[in-house]
């Protein structure tokens, strides 16, 4: 009894004992409240299922990139699932995003009309970057779902600090995670990130909300990547495909096909990989440019791979196959955006860079699998069946594959497994004919 007084006392929040409930963990009521699924399969994929009532989802990307768009598409989706939706926006006019909405209901047949029908519910809109005053309107309509545009641009008027500062937007986050919680609200923010990580950008915000979806990628592309880094309530990593159209971010059904050439054939220093992003694998295609160096120092670049792997992978090529690398410039470079990070890939990169290097194209169709060691050898991989499965489903029927994964493994269709054990066995598998 003492010992918990003082507890008390300690703390900085000026709370009574007596509202403390501690509850036996073997009596919590551990049903889940069910999810609330979007009319946007992708965009449920990456919250690990749909929407989880009273979370705080953080959704940031690089500006332009989409936001506000998919989290418009998502308050018209919620709308006709018969939410009550409440958008705030402190960078735009209710009459942009007005304008938005019907671009976006014009172009899509089966998106909510952008005005109700007689005595239906609508999207409640609201321009406002003071945070009392939002909170002010939470009371009044009392949403189910509640979007903020951006965490940047919604300040308290309690902090002397700017908008956008780094104590502004933890308190903003923190002040709407309580909010999500005692109301059963589900909160999405918007987060803007630059290039170079703004300073009190969503970064600072991660620990603090249930999950951080982040546009992934450049907007130079039609399409667009958005990764789970953190998810409370789903697996993290898990990643969602959207082509940017009039209609909006409309779900891309077959994402393998965005991120391989479109002849279907090979070129000298492209090679296939299959990544598992998420629970879901997707090939890519890796593209490698080996040309001996001009000028001075070698010249390193990797687009979509990470440069310090890819350093590793070509020293190790350099001293367990002697091939001169040392004296070379290697662009690597992985078709449609995507941000490659897994081990698994190591295989496709080295079979890039020597098919580039002996200028001779590596069989068509086929998919290389297989992470590297330091000393040159392959080892197996994870989730095999399911890179296979999605190999053979794009019309691929050779793979290139660790040994060790051989004596654990089903047939897959008609696809013929090419095991190696070493990188020296797969620069002769792939240089044989
Ligand atoms: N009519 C249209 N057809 C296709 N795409 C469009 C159209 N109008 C806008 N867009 C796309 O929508 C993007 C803007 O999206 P949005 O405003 O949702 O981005 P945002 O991430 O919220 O940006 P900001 O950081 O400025 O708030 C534009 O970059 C453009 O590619
Ligand atoms: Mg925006």
């Amino acid at each position: 009894m003492e010992e918990r007084k003082t507890v008390a006392a300690r703390g900085t929040a000026p709370f009574r004992h007596e509202e403390v409930q501690v509850e036996r963990l073997s009596e919590v009521n551990s049903e889940d409240a069910p999810r609330i699924e979007t009319s946007n399969a992708e965009f449920n994929r990456v919250l690990g299922g749909g929407i989880v009532p009273g979370s705080l989802v953080l959704l940031g990307g690089e500006p332009g990139v989409g936001k506000s768009t998919l989290l418009l598409q998502i308050a018209q989706s919620l709308l006709r699932t018969g939410r009550r939706v409440l958008y705030v926006s402190g960078e735009e006019s209710v009459r942009q995003i007005k304008m938005r909405a019907e671009r976006l209901s014009r172009s899509s047949a089966e998106a909510a009309p952008a005005s109700p029908a007689a005595g239906g519910e609508d999207i409640y809109v609201l321009a406002e970057s003071s945070l009392e005053n939002v909170l002010a309107a939470v009371e009044q309509i009392r949403p189910t779902d509640l979007i903020v545009d951006s965490v940047q641009t919604t300040c308290s008027e309690e902090l002397e600090s700017t908008p956008g500062s780094i104590t502004q937007v933890r308190h903003v986050a923190a002040r709407l995670l309580r909010l999500a919680k005692l109301e059963q609200i589900s909160v999405f923010l918007i987060g803007h990130v630059t290039k170079d990580g703004s300073i009190a950008g969503p970064k600072a915000l991660e620990h603090i909300v249930d999950a951080v979806l982040y546009f992934e990628g450049d907007r130079h592309h039609s399409h667009r990547i958005i990764r789970a880094v953190k998810n409370r309530f789903g697996a993290a990593n898990e990643v969602g495909i959207f082509e940017m159209t009039a209609a909006g971010l409309i779900p891309v059904r077959n994402p393998s096909s965005l991120f391989l050439s479109e002849s279907g054939a090979t070129s000298p220093g492209s090679a296939v990989c299959c990544t598992m992003e998420g629970s879901r694998p997707i090939l890519v295609e890796l593209q490698a440019l080996v040309l001996a160096t001009q000028y001075g120092t070698a010249r390193r670049t990797a687009t979509g791979i990470d440069y310090n792997r890819v350093s590793v992978l070509v020293a190790m090529l350099e001293k367990r196959l002697g091939i001169p690398l040392m004296s070379c410039d290697i662009y690597l470079n992985a078709a449609g955006g995507l941000q490659i990070t897994e081990p698994a890939s190591d295989l496709a990169i080295v079979a890039a860079v020597l098919s580039s290097f002996r200028n001779r194209a590596i069989a068509p169709k086929a998919v290389l699998l297989g992470e590297l060691g330091l000393s040159g050898e392959v080892r197996p991989v994870g989730q095999i069946h399911a890179r296979l499965r999605e190999a053979a489903a794009m019309g691929f029927d050779k793979s290139i594959l660790p040994a060790g994964n051989l004596p654990l493994l089903e047939p897959v269709g008609q696809m013929e497994l090419l095991p190696v054990r070493t990188a020296q066995e797969l620069s002769d598998l792939i240089f044989s004919t």
